[in-house]
């Protein structure tokens, strides 16, 4: 594969970089790499430009309703400058409308108001309802010397003041919601002021990491914004207005119910818009219009929506879509047996089947992996003012010790651990940080932690913990075992068969790990207090400014593993290469910046890593427009980074829609 960003930043830099890891660091061991994704890259504004077309069209699926008076004709539906999607970028060309885009997830709706951090059910249902102000997915196929922040979306352009402070962006003009009220600046505003800047809204984008401490939001007129850093910034920053945190929701729908505008409470804000009750307003392709709890969401197209091919046709192409609320494994097989159109193939315990499957000759998918970009890793909390008592601090101090961390590291047989998942040469160790598969990995800067008991029990034995009682664990200071509680999303088998091996390597150094299965709808809201001694998740990094909370300390309440705030000794060396990152123009620093944040979270086991694997990308083959060498993940998930919107069957091999001829109805 080539792999753009790295090989940019990396010829931008052999000659001089050399991060300084320390004498006893371990090498990674050698990786084999079973990416079979080969695919031409392309210039940053081939993919979509705006512009005007002389004449548009629409699915005949919409041509009674605006007979009947109930839409307005596609022109009048349309900005007047739409994003216009250039056919030489489609692999199968100018679509053909209608049908059905079958999805199945293993996520649920958790509810409709995104803006207050509520997902949909994720597995690309997010995606489809909601739009951003600027787009990553994309960006993985377009060559090195254009990557320069993000692409744009909702923002078609944006200029900086000279000293770079300062950024003006400039949002499409006549774009309307899916009830086809207009979208202005006050939907941004609205976001910005009332939901990132409010404490009391849990926000995708959290106050203060978005460019640093007191960057501030003008309002320079109803298309126009600006805002304004502390500090000088680079196009790197913008990246944080892409899919999930910059994605403003309908002001004119939800400020009835924020506390500023007199609603009754934060509590009923968040809830505004429950899952069950459809059709939510967007600005996405699709619009969920049914909602049956636990087995599926259908979803028809926005007759509002802002884009379109080059012949003029509205998009999207497909008039449905369909979310089976079912398992993500069952996504694979539903999509290796070809009643499922999509899946990121990323359930390990499918793989060598779903390989055998798909050789098949009536297989109605291809297998190609991509680089490792999926990896697990224990979050231990290190917050102190969460505690929930003497014995949870105790514990969270002695998490917040280097020697601890890397103990438990070292007590890691990682080679077993990715053979309990599947057999065979997908697993490689994973320490945290990037991932292998991600432009910014580098491998130097990366310390390896081989498996050995005697030294994790050693530091252990160095830090006083031992096994006071002799009943084989550990003791605190206290006189209590240690026993760590860790969460899990009880809908990913790959994380319990991991925590099964992870357990027992664990009692070897006599620490107890107790694996909690807890329902994935709501494991961000368990999160978020700090109400939690340790987490077990799929949380690699592959782009540092996406979710960036998540995974680095990039303001005050980050990551959410330390929220607050006493920091680690060497997490503000994590912050200031952060920093440096999102605001350096030159390629060299932007690399070192990044070695500096993987040799530290690596060096220090900020997390405790698991093993890292490729993932597929499995569509059916009558989906036509889906790019061969789409990851699974980069700059976004494929759902994102596949184009949902410009994707097609043929008339012929299209399934019946449910809803034929309808739209979400207000
Ligand atoms: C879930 C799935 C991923 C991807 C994302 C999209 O996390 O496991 O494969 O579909 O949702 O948000």
């Amino acid at each position: 594969m080539k792999n753009n960003m790295k090989s940019v930043l990396l010829s931008a830099t052999a000659c001089c970089i050399a991060f300084g890891t320390s004498s006893w660091a371990d090498d990674m061991p050698p990786e084999t790499s079973m990416s079979g994704l080969d695919y031409e890259l392309i210039g940053r504004d081939d993919l979509y430009s705006y512009g005007s077309l002389g004449a548009y069209s629409q699915s005949p699926d919409l041509d009674q309703l605006v007979a009947d008076g109930a839409l307005p004709a596609v022109a009048d539906r349309l900005p007047a400058e739409p994003i216009i999607m250039t056919t030489a970028a489609m692999v199968d060309g100018i679509g053909e409308y209608g049908g059905v885009f079958r999805h199945v997830i293993g996520g649920r709706p958790e509810g409709w108001n995104w803006m207050a951090g509520q997902h949909q059910g994720w597995g690309g249902i997010n995606m489809a309802v909601q739009e951003c102000l600027v787009r990553q997915g994309p960006r993985w196929q377009v060559r090195g010397e254009d990557q320069t922040g993000p692409l744009p979306n909702l923002v078609h352009s944006w200029t900086w003041n000279d000293d770079r402070t300062t950024v003006t962006l400039n949002l499409m003009e006549g774009v309307r919601w899916s009830d086809g009220d207009p979208f202005d600046v006050e939907d941004v505003r609205f976001w910005w002021e009332d939901n990132v800047q409010d404490p009391n809204v849990a926000s995708r984008l959290t106050a203060n990491t978005f460019g640093g401490e007191g960057t501030t939001m003008e309002v320079i007129d109803d298309y126009t914004f600006s805002f304004t850093f502390t500090s000088p910034q680079s196009d790197a920053v913008l990246e944080g207005l892409a899919y999930i945190q910059g994605c403003p929701g309908p002001s004119h729908i939800l400020k009835a119910s924020h506390p500023n505008y007199g609603g009754s409470s934060y509590e009923d804000y968040t809830g505004a818009l429950p899952a069950d009750i459809t059709p939510p307003v967007g600005l996405g392709a699709w619009i969920p219009v049914e909602h049956i709890p636990d087995e599926l969401v259908v979803m028809r197209r926005n007759p509002y929506y802002f884009k379109v091919d080059e012949s003029g046709q509205q998009l999207p192409y497909f008039d449905e879509m369909h979310f089976r609320l079912s398992t993500w494994s069952d996504r694979t097989v539903q999509t290796v047996a070809g009643t499922g159109d999509f899946s990121n193939m990323e359930n390990p315990g499918n793989y060598v089947e779903t390989l055998q499957q798909s050789q098949q000759p009536d297989s109605p998918v291809r297998v190609a992996f991509g680089p490792r970009v999926l990896g697990w890793l224990i979050n231990l909390n290190y917050d102190l003012s969460s505690a929930a008592d003497d014995y949870d601090t105790e514990l969270r101090t002695l998490f917040r010790e280097t020697d601890f961390r890397l103990a438990l590291s070292h007590a890691l047989d990682r080679d077993a651990i990715g053979q309990s998942l599947v057999r065979g040469p997908f697993a490689y160790p994973y320490m945290g940080g990037f991932v292998t598969g991600s432009p910014y990995y580098d491998a130097a800067s990366t310390d390896f932690h081989p498996y050995n008991v005697e030294q994790a029990n050693a530091l252990l034995d160095g830090l006083g913990v031992t096994d006071t009682d002799g009943n084989g664990v550990r003791n605190l200071a206290s006189g209590e075992d240690i026993e760590i509680d860790v969460q899990f999303d009880s809908g990913r088998n790959e994380e319990r068969r991991q925590l099964d091996a992870v357990t027992a390597q664990f009692a070897d150094i006599g620490i107890r790990l107790i694996p909690r299965a807890v329902d994935g709808t709501n494991i961000d809201t368990i999160r978020a207090g700090g109400a939690y001694t340790a987490l077990f998740q799929r949380r690699p990094i592959v782009v540092p400014t996406r979710e960036t909370c998540e995974s680095l300390p990039s303001g005050d309440g980050c990551p959410y593993f330390n929220i607050g705030g006493e920091r680690l000794p060497f997490e503000s060396d994590i912050t200031a290469a952060y920093t440096t990152l999102v605001s350096t123009l030159d390629p060299a620093e932007q690399v070192a910046a990044a070695n500096t944040i993987q040799a530290n979270i690596t060096e220090n086991a900020y997390v405790i890593g698991t093993v890292q694997i490729p993932a597929a990308l499995l569509i059916n083959d009558r989906i036509k427009n889906a790019h061969p060498g789409t990851p699974v993940f980069m700059y976004e998930w494929a759902e994102d980074a596949v184009m949902r919107e410009r994707l097609w069957t043929p008339a012929d091999e299209q399934e019946t829609e449910l809803y034929d001829g309808t739209v979400a109805e207000y």
